[in-house]
């Protein structure tokens, strides 16, 4: 088997065989295919895509780089959630909990922010002690005593992909349905939940910009994890606009705290809500009411054992940014136009992402959302504080919001997007 003939059979849009993916996948893993050929074949299949079959292999393939975790020993029935990311996405932090709080075992392996998409593991950093990185035995003490995890994947699970992704990210290879596929699914295959639920992201915050490509990219993953035993479904939800009123590392997680005490914006409990009902049915566990569980203070129960279980201390004050700016409106009319992309790239210009993944993230950066899509607002009234250390970095942030928060006349037109939009499973 040689590289260039795989590379050739995709640059010449053929289908690769299974032979083909497992010789370059596992060569590509032990250092025998170069960064320069893998990161060719990946913009080949980037520009001339994969079939179903192709797919399946190539997960299948990243599975068998590393190893596969084992919940059997657990009494509970596992079950995961996994956003394809977005903008004031924190809903893994409640989420985790409650559903844990209702009888499941929720073993969360989880990301950092990269470009305008925040991360999970950055976003629970923000708690002074708390630790993302778990031996496999800590992570199972952690779902024994708190029903929930949330940490970084251990080196040994799917190989492969850590190196394709970090490969992909800087060769512009990274929005192919795919290799986006193939790299979630082959994680959460590996990491050996009994059942998974898909936030399929959609908009302009979400790598899949329309409906018809969230399509695809939903059912893709759920075929390959039904195919694998894991049951699947997802929701197709809304990424036009932010979720919640705050973007940032501790801003998000403060708003978690308030939704895990019955409170919080009613986008975020709405989402939080239908995925913890998907993942309750998928485990088994219909019955169960999750809204329950959030009013009644069983999940902030789980939330505090979690957090503690992994070092921190839920009740240390978050950090706070240096410095803060507040962007009043302009005009007295509705506020038509909040874009996710915009408020995530001014969140990162802010210090809360990162643009290599070397970088560090600051805990208190971050953007404020005072008023959403629909609301009046009046002139002069702060519709946005911005919070950063660097205040340095404010005109950057200001100058990515152009266009980006628009107000129109009183009675202007404007188009409300339900937070959930599909199921498809
Ligand atoms: N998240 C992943 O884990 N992989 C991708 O390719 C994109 C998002």
């Amino acid at each position: 088997m040689d590289v260039i003939s795989v590379i050739r059979t995709k640059r010449d849009r053929g289908e690769l065989t299974g032979e083909q993916i497992d010789w370059v996948i596992d060569a590509y893993t032990r250092g025998e295919v170069a960064h320069e050929q893998m990161s060719s074949l990946a913009m080949a299949i980037f520009l001339n895509g994969m079939n179903r079959t192709e797919i399946a292999r190539w997960t299948a393939a990243m599975i068998a780089s590393g190893e596969r975790m084992d919940f059997s020993a657990l009494t509970r029935p596992t079950t995961d959630k996994h956003s394809t990311g977005g903008v004031g996405d924190k809903i893994t932090l409640p989420l985790a909990p409650l559903v844990a709080a209702c009888g499941a075992a929720v073993p969360q392996l989880s990301g950092r922010g990269l470009g305008h998409t925040g991360g999970t593991l950055d976003k629970l950093e923000s708690l002074p002690g708390w630790r993302a990185h778990l031996s496999n035995t800590e992570m199972l003490d952690v779902l024994r005593s708190a029903g929930a995890v949330i940490c970084a994947a251990g080196d040994g699970l799917a190989p492969a992909d850590k190196k394709l992704y970090a490969l992909r990210d800087v060769t512009g290879t990274v929005e192919s349905i795919p290799l986006i596929a193939s790299s979630i699914m082959s994680k959460k295959i590996a990491e050996g939940t009994g059942s998974l639920v898909l936030d399929v992201k959609v908009g302009s915050g979400a790598f899949m910009k329309n409906l018809d490509d969230a399509r695809e990219l939903a059912a893709t993953m759920v075929e390959l994890g039904t195919d694998h035993g894991v049951r699947t479904t997802a929701l197709l939800t809304d990424m036009a606009t932010p979720l919640g009123r705050t973007v940032g590392n501790a801003l998000e997680v403060r708003e978690s705290v308030e939704v895990l005490a019955g409170g919080g914006p009613a986008d975020v409990v709405e989402l939080t809500l239908a995925l913890a009902r998907e993942m309750l049915d998928a485990a088994g566990l219909k019955d169960t009411d999750p809204a329950k569980a959030l009013a009644d203070g069983t999940a902030m129960d789980h939330w505090r054992r979690m957090i503690t279980a992994q070092g921190g201390d839920p009740d240390a004050p978050l950090p706070v940014a240096r410095g803060q700016h507040v962007i009043t409106a302009p005009s007295s009319g509705v506020l038509t136009t909040l874009d996710a992309y915009a408020i995530g790239l001014a969140a990162w210009r802010l210090g809360a992402g990162r643009a290599r993944k070397e970088d560090p993230v600051q805990a208190g950066a971050g953007v404020e959302l005072h008023a959403k899509p629909g609301d009046a607002v009046v002139a002069g009234q702060p519709l946005l504080t911005l919070h950063t250390d660097t205040p340095e970095k404010i005109p950057y942030a200001v100058e990515a919001l152009e266009g980006g928060v628009v107000v129109g006349a009183a009675g202007a037109g404007f188009a409300a997007s339900p937070v959930v939009l599909e199921r498809i499973g």
